[in-house]
C-alpha cells in the first residue's frame, strides 16, 4: 500500500493540522504570502506527534482551505476527490492527483528542504465546502474554513 510505504519511510511522524490555527495569533502568525493567500508559521520550530521537531519549518498555506506542509506528505488523494480541483503540487506546477507529484531522492537538496512534494491551496477561493479533501487525507493535514 502506497500510504503505508511513505509514512514508513519517513523518519518522524506527521500530526494533524492545528484545528483553530486560522484564529490562533500566537502560534501561527502570518508569515508570508505565496499563490495569493497567506502562509503561517512558516521558519517556526514545530513539533511532530512524537514530540519531536519536525525536520524542516515548512507553515500552513490558505485560510479557507488549510494545508499544514509539515503534515502533508503527498499523498494526493485530496486532489483526486476535490470537485473543483483548487489543489496543486508544490513541486511539479499544473500538476495534481495521485502520483502526480515530484519524486524527491533521499540526500538531494530538494529532499533535505522538502522530504515530500507538497499540495498548495492555488485556488482556495473556489471551495464549495464539500469537506472531501479534509476526510480523505491520511496524515489530517487539511482544516476547511467555510466563511
Ligand atoms: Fe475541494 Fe476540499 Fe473545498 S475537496 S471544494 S477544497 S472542501
Ligand atoms: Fe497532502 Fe493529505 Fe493531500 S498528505 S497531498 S494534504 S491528501
Ligand atoms: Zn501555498
Amino acid at each position: 500500500m502506497i500510504l503505508l510505504v511513505k509514512l514508513e519511510s519517513l523518519d518522524y511522524k506527521p500530526k494533524p493540522i492545528e484545528q483553530n490555527f486560522a484564529n490562533d495569533e500566537a502560534n501561527y502568525p502570518v508569515t508570508g504570502e505565496h499563490n495569493n493567500h497567506k502562509v503561517r508559521a512558516e521558519g517556526k520550530e514545530r513539533m511532530d506527534a512524537d514530540g519531536k521537531p519536525y525536520p524542516t519549518k515548512f507553515g500552513i498555506h490558505g485560510t479557507i482551505v488549510g494545508v499544514d506542509w509539515e503534515a502533508c506528505i503527498a499523498d494526493g488523494a485530496c486532489m483526486d476527490v476535490c470537485p473543483v480541483s483548487l489543489f496543486e503540487w508544490e513541486l511539479n506546477p499544473g500538476q495534481s492527483g495521485t502520483d502526480n507529484d515530484k519524486k524527491l531522492e533521499k540526500g538531494t537538496p530538494e529532499y533535505e528542504k522538502y522530504i515530500t512534494d507538497k499540495c498548495d491551496p492555488i485556488r482556495e477561493a473556489e471551495c464549495i465546502f464539500c469537506m472531501a479533501c479534509e476526510s480523505v487525507c491520511p496524515t489530517l493535514a487539511i482544516k476547511v474554513n467555510p466563511e
